[in-house]
């Protein structure tokens, strides 16, 4: 191939690759339209904020971005790929992963165990479902394993909770452990669905601070999903603002925070009529 067959579009060197991308998504459950046309894009080692009104569609989306919900129309693109047609393990073994709103954690394992689970689950050790339910003992752990989680204990600030049992912590530190769990399988990026939701102030603070020195340390982005506006326009570098299932602002949080159909149907700041009429359909910021 001579070097003249591929012309480069102008720009295109300097072009970011999203680490995830949803393009023209939409979604209908039945009569309802829970998703129209919507399209995010997740730049690398970057916290990229969703937020809008309960019943907005914010958690459709993550499960159309994760997998678990097919879209009615739309692509997904993980690192470049179309992961459209894949399912949610695939999408994971390629650098996903996410986490719920109600953590799901095993009372009797301690905060470092749970990390090394989801370790090995992540990296296929497969003694490990029977060693759990037979109660035998745990395989030991090679270096990198031991390594990784000590990594992950210190990026989170766990390190003096590693050998408490989960069941005693407070809700803020379960939260990281969910946190750590997803992080343990080393994805690209993870998919938050309101981590934040009943923390106290100090708690999200300390959450939120964290998932921004994990942009750094680890390389990972994330999609922040959360009611605490504050605190999402605070910490994200990108904001998509979703409505009745439409985006209706998106950029950076100055941006969207200056947006006045945000400071109307979301912020609560009354609008009078005229400018209300004067907003258009799918003005983006
Ligand atoms: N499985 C489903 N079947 C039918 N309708 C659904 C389903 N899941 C969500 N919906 C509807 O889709 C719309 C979007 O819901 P979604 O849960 O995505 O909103 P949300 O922004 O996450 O809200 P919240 O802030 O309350 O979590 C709502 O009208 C909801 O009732
Ligand atoms: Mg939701």
């Amino acid at each position: 191939m001579s070097t003249g067959d591929i012309s480069e579009p102008a720009g295109s060197p300097e072009a970011v690759v999203p680490v995830l991308a949803g393009e023209g998504i939409s979604v209908r459950f039945g009569g309802i339209k829970a998703l129209t046309d919507v399209s995010i894009e997740i730049p690398p080692r970057s916290i990229a904020g969703l937020i809008g009104p309960n019943g907005a569609g914010k958690s459709t989306l993550i499960g159309v971005l994760s997998g678990l919900i097919p879209p009615t129309s739309g692509r997904v693109r993980l690192a470049g790929v179309d992961v459209t047609s894949q399912p949610a393990h695939m999408r994971a073994r390629r650098g996903m992963a996410r986490t719920f709103q109600q953590p799901e954690l095993f009372a009797g394992l301690s905060v470092r165990e749970h990390l090394v689970l989801a370790w090995r689950i992540a990296r296929k050790r497969s003694r490990l479902w029977t060693d759990l339910v037979l109660g035998r003992a745990w395989k030991p752990a090679g270096t990198a394993e031991r390594d990784g989680v000590d990594r992950l204990l210190e990026g989170l600030s766990l390190q003096k909770l590693a050998n408490a049992p989960v069941a005693g912590l407070p809700l803020g530190y379960s939260r990281l452990v969910e946190v750590g769990r997803a992080l343990a399988a080393s994805p690209r990026v993870v998919l938050l669905d309101e981590p934040l939701s009943g923390l106290n102030g100090d708690e999200s603070e300390h959450l939120a601070g964290t998932l921004f020195e994990l942009t750094s340390s680890e390389g990972v982005s994330f999609l922040l999903v959360d009611h605490d506006v504050d605190i999402v326009l605070d910490r994200s570098d990108t904001v998509t603002v979703l409505d009745f299932g439409q985006v209706i602002a998106s950029g950076s949080p100055d941006q969207v925070r200056a947006n006045e159909r945000v400071r109307s149907a979301y912020l609560g700041d009354p609008v009078d009529g005229a400018a209300k009429a004067e907003e258009t359909e799918d003005e983006h910021v």
